[in-house]
């Protein structure tokens, strides 16, 4: 089965999508997406997802071009037709097609695209042993909240981590934790679980909330509070959240060991209520 994705109106082959180079996503990343994970076929916190695609399309001032009850019959259809029963859906909105001025362009109809990727989880030997993080200053805009698709500034600090063959750069606003470039953060330190409170600085991770809301059930002790640069330097364990890397523990942070550089047993707690949680919801959620 060839890769189907979905443009302005037509599934096609993704060979035959195209959109006009004067597209204002790619003139000047003037657009937002999502990236929905995809578990037995069901589409996890589908709403959850489009509740927050709204918000990043009002905070860039776009109209949504579909309701909530066509972004969900697109998305189960692109599912059926790609193959695999686990996926991961991208979509984006971007402002349309327009001669190119910064100003937005009047009654120009949105470019809408969807895709399908196999949905790659860590692997095993990840989970086990942990993952390597660099740090550096957060030097993007104050508009982190919205997920859009102008990423260089996500894109130069992860090429970082990837210079340094580690797999995330862990960031740092004024001596404050934000997250890191394409997942949240979260910081163990004397058996309290750490989270940075969901703000204009940080991405409101859906993988964040399925952790917190774990934590909360299991009666971890918890503190959503801002974090700062020294308490993650010297924290018990590092974790890091998306929706592609679940959880992962991060043993060793600029080269320097966290906790004792293996995965800490809060970590491990988490990853198996996480995995539990995966069975026994995501993968049967309607
Ligand atoms: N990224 N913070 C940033 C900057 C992110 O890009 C992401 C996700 C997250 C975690 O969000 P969630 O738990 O909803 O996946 C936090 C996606 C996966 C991406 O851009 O590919």
């Amino acid at each position: 089965m060839s890769e189907i994705v979905y443009l302005n109106g037509k599934f096609l082959p993704i060979e035959e999508a195209h959109i006009p180079v004067l597209d204002r996503g790619f003139i000047f990343g003037d657009g937002v997406y999502e990236v929905i994970p995809v578990y037995s076929r069901h589409p996890f916190r589908l709403a959850e997802h489009l509740v927050r695609l709204q918000n990043s399309l009002d905070s860039i001032k776009l109209a949504n071009p579909l309701s909530d009850a066509e972004w969900t019959r697109l998305t189960l259809e692109l599912v059926a037709r790609n193959a695999g029963d686990d996926q991961s859906i991208y979509l984006q909105v971007t402002r349309g097609v327009a001669k190119r001025d910064h100003a937005f362009p009047k009654g120009v109809k949105p470019t809408i695209f969807m895709m399908s990727n196999p949905l790659s989880t860590p692997p095993a030997a990840q989970v086990e042993n942990g993952v390597a993080a660099v740090t550096a200053p957060d030097f993007r805009w104050l508009k982190c909240d919205v997920k859009s698709i102008s990423l260089l500034g996500n894109c130069l600090l992860r090429q970082l981590a990837a210079e340094a063959g580690a797999v995330e750069t862990i960031l740092f606003r004024d001596g404050t934790l934000t997250e890191a470039s394409a997942s949240n953060v979260f910081v163990v330190k004397n058996g309290v679980l750490l989270a940075p409170p969901k703000d204009n600085l940080v991405l409101p991770g859906i993988t964040y909330d399925v952790v917190l809301e774990i934590a909360h059930a299991r009666e971890f002790q918890v503190e959503v509070r801002a974090v700062s640069e020294k308490e993650v330097r010297s924290a018990d364990e590092i974790w890091v959240t998306s929706s592609t890397k679940e959880v992962l523990a991060v043993t060793s942070l600029d080269g320097k060991p966290v906790g004792d550089g293996k995965p800490g047993m809060l970590f491990r707690r988490m990853h198996t209520l996480y995995q539990q949680f995966k069975r026994d919801v995501m993968r049967k959620a309607a």
